[in-house]
């Protein structure tokens, strides 16, 4: 029988999946007219999670240092960008095969991969080549086309312009907002060099064959950073930035176990990177896959802009020497932390005679806080005192669930299931009705034992702050 609890079941991912559907976390984008794949959508408690793992990574990278800057650009950019970066041109294309009956789409690459032959490096006649020698159909059985290449990239037409001018890409990374601001921000912020620029945001891509769940999608949310560096300076800066990426994840709660770092040999670095670092994550029932990326972009990007825009992206030092600083990027996908933090906060074990589910959410990170709730509904004096409480810790944390519906241990269940760290039951003790010695005391329940403890309502700030 497979262990639940370890990270190596596929079971365990589709339980989560479900759970996540359940209980408000995800829903698959545009449901009701059938679903649009490569798209999901986050629910009441996804979105709290979400934002808490963002606002975790902006305190970790930005607010806790001096050297780093925010930025919140358009997703939307002039095409321009996309010519300079390089995203228009092979290196942003994956190869694509058809389906010659279907039409049905499908990276080449991974038909391949599901042949143990690995693509990377091979130009599209090896490609077709390796289809014809060992007859490899599409996953339906029929023959396929030959191979070619596809842009990720999202193209829109910006106001009523015809023809090619009016032409626009969403966005493929966040990164490029932060190049074409580098200017911007040297001049607004005078940053003394090493400094970082960081942004969240959304980012698109057109990919062949979105699957897994939120792990490749077509509109994700990107967490990234630029860190301009002295070119002979980036060896020592990548250590240290490694080591805060490193630092970031077990703040999350992810155990060092189901982590590990992969360099990304030089024929398989991306079109702008000399050297990668792929985070990667024990993903239930798939195994290790990229979680994040950690690369040194040179001064590429900086550099091409300048050239295709015609203005200056050096930096100038007080000396008046100046140069094009190089580039250290960490890049993190939110859908993938995300789905990481889920993973590794599964549970299942035995309460109380029933198997019960639940999420060891870090407190930092769970969509509620605390859960508040009254013994009894129908006992007014019971719910007045529940709701002063309740109104007490909202203040003070804000994620704070109110939860009255069915009986107590249903209540338990449920917010176990949603990963909340403690839930509290205001009874006829906190009234002071059977033990005066208990008045102005409450049940605080700890989701991962199960154990209860009275509280004074006084001390609960801090006894929750812990
Ligand atoms: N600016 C560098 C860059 O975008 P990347 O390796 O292509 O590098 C960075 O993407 C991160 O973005 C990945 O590690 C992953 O977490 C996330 N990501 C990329 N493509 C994704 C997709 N289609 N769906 C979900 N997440 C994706």
């Amino acid at each position: 029988m497979t262990d639940p609890n370890t990270n190596n079941t596929n079971d365990r991912m589709s339980k989560l999946v479900a759970l996540a559907k359940r209980r408000g976390f995800v829903f698959p984008g545009s449901e009701i007219y059938g679903g649009l794949r490569g798209t999901w959508d986050f629910g009441p408690l996804g979105v709290a999670l979400n934002n808490n793992l963002k606002r975790e990574w902006w305190k970790h990278f930005v607010d806790s240092r001096e050297d780093m800057y925010g930025l919140d650009a358009a997703i939307i950019m002039n095409a321009k960008t996309w010519e300079a970066s390089g995203h228009t041109g092979a290196g942003f294309c994956d190869p694509m095969v058809e389906d010659t009956e279907t039409g049905e789409r499908f990276r080449a690459d991974h038909l391949l991969k599901d042949r143990g032959i690995d693509a990377e490096g091979l130009s599209l006649a090896e490609i077709d080549a390796i289809i014809l020698q060992e007859s490899i159909l599409s996953p339906n059985d029929n023959t396929l086309s030959e191979a070619r290449e596809f842009n990720l990239m999202f193209e829109s037409r910006i106001g009523a312009t015809a023809g090619d001018a009016g032409k626009v890409y969403l966005r493929p990374e966040t990164a490029q907002g932060i190049f074409v601001n580098f200017k911007n921000v040297v001049d607004t912020m005078a940053p003394k060099i090493p400094f970082g620029i960081a942004q969240i945001g959304k980012a698109f891509r057109n990919e062949i064959a979105p699957r897994e769940w939120l792990f490749r999608v077509r509109e994700f949310e990107q967490m990234e950073i630029e860190y301009f560096v002295k070119e002979e300076e980036w060896e020592e800066h990548f250590e240290k930035l490694r080591a805060d990426i490193q630092a970031w994840h077990r703040h999350i709660g992810l155990s060092d176990d189901n982590l590990r770092e992969y360099e990304v040999p030089a024929d398989d670095l991306a079109h702008y990177s000399q050297r990668t670092i792929d985070v990667e994550y024990n993903f239930p029932g798939k195994g290790f896959d990229e979680l994040a990326g950690f690369a040194y972009r040179t001064d590429h990007d900086l550099k091409n802009h300048m050239e295709h825009s015609g203005v200056s992206m050096e930096y100038i030092e007080p000396d008046g020497s100046r140069f094009i600083p190089h580039v250290l990027e960490p890049s993190f996908g939110l859908g993938r932390a995300f789905t990481a933090v889920l993973c590794e906060a599964y549970r299942e074990d035995e309460m109380n005679g029933e198997v019960r589910t639940y999420l060891a959410l870090p407190a930092h990170l769970a969509p509620y806080r605390v859960a508040v709730s009254p013994l009894l509904k129908n006992k007014p004096p019971l719910v007045e005192k529940a709701r002063t409480v309740f109104m007490m810790l909202k203040k003070e944390f804000g994620n704070v669930a109110w939860d009255d519906n069915g009986n107590v241990g249903k209540r338990y269940r449920r917010q176990d299931e949603i990963g909340t760290p403690h839930c509290i039951v205001i009874d006829f003790d906190t009234l002071g009705e059977e033990a005066p010695e208990h008045a102005d005391t409450v049940t605080v329940r700890d989701r991962d034992t199960g154990q209860q403890q009275r509280v004074a309502i006084s001390e609960l700030v801090a006894y929750l702050s812990q």
